[in-house]
């Protein structure tokens, strides 16, 4: 049966990006033209996922409204000729349908993507972190390639991963790879041995860091009933897949490709970045911003 559903987390309070942050979700922030969130979704639809059910919390009502399809809008731009702005309208058609449940208690990303287990109705499906953006270069894209490398190995999660500074690794889930090769899959798949949410320098097994794109089985839902408090005394999904490891769980983790990457917008440095990456790409306005930056340097 192909995977078609992705759980989709976006209750993070996003307290990093305060002010901004007060009254609306921070995977609404715009980046170039398009909320953080609509990547997102179009990246799933592209991945040939036709479900999406979004893991919300209280101020995220705008995500909601964001995918509903606004017929009094769509009506008055009609009316009124404006068919190049019907056209930013474009992404209310996606193939995919939408489902919203909510998470009241900021119990930690594990708690969140457990409320997921009656919508996957005991099928495989896809976790993407609804704040990250991954940029692919070409086809197939890194999703797509995750859902394959979970299919091909057979494995109990496959879980996307980029290589980060040494002195970033404190942020992220990182992996620690096994010794070997994975037979019948490209040298990009290998065999995860253990994981560890937001180690230190000293302890963390490599720079392969966990970039919020994972393809599970229903396994890890007895697996988050396990799970305790961990980092920072919340419920992590990265303590789950160690539970599975245990138990003896075949867990791959996929590499990212030259090119690919993953754009964060936790905390403002980031998130300018982001929106200057994607603003630099505008067909209409990316020039013009060029030059804007060159003036404001002085160069
Ligand atoms: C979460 C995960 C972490 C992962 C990161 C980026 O952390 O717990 O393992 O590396 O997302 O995908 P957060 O950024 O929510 O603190």
């Amino acid at each position: 049966m192909p995977i078609t559903k992705a759980v989709v987390p976006v209750a993070g309070l996003g307290t990093r990006l305060l002010p901004a942050t007060k009254s609306q979700p921070k995977e609404m922030l715009p980046v170039g033209r398009k909320p953080v969130v609509q990547y997102v979704v179009e990246e799933i639809e592209d991945a040939g996922l036709r479900s999406v059910l979004f893991i919300t919390g209280r101020s995220k009502t705008a995500i909601e409204d964001h995918f509903d399809r606004d017929v009094e809008l769509r009506r008055s731009l009609t009316t009124n000729g404006k068919h190049d702005l019907l056209d930013a309208l474009a992404y209310e058609d996606a193939n995919v349908e939408f489902f919203y449940t909510r998470q009241s208690e900021q119990l930690g990303l594990g708690h969140a993507v457990a409320l997921g287990e009656s919508y996957t109705e005991g099928q495989p499906f896809v976790i993407a972190l609804g704040d990250s953006i991954i940029e692919s270069q070409g086809t197939p894209s890194v999703l797509r390639r995750l859902i394959d490398a979970f299919e091909a190995t057979g494995a109990t999660a496959a879980i996307a991963f980029e290589e980060v500074p040494e002195d970033h690794v404190h942020r992220y889930g990182i992996a620690a790879p096994a010794d070997g090769a994975l037979p019948g899959v490209g040298d990009d798949v290998f065999r995860v041995a253990d994981l560890i949410e937001k180690p230190s320098q000293a302890e963390a097994p490599s720079r392969l860091a966990i970039s919020g794109r994972y393809v599970v089985s229903s396994a890890i839902f007895d697996a988050l009933r396990k799970t305790g408090k961990g980092k920072g005394g919340e419920i992590q999904l990265t303590d789950a897949f160690r539970i599975l490891l245990a138990e003896g769980h075949p867990i791959v983790g996929m590499r990212f490709r030259p090119g690919e990457k993953r754009h964060d917008i936790g905390n403002y440095g980031s998130y300018f970045r982001t929106f200057l990456h994607f603003a630099l790409q505008d067909p209409d306005c990316g020039d013009g911003l060029r030059a804007a930056i060159r003036e404001e340097l002085g160069l």
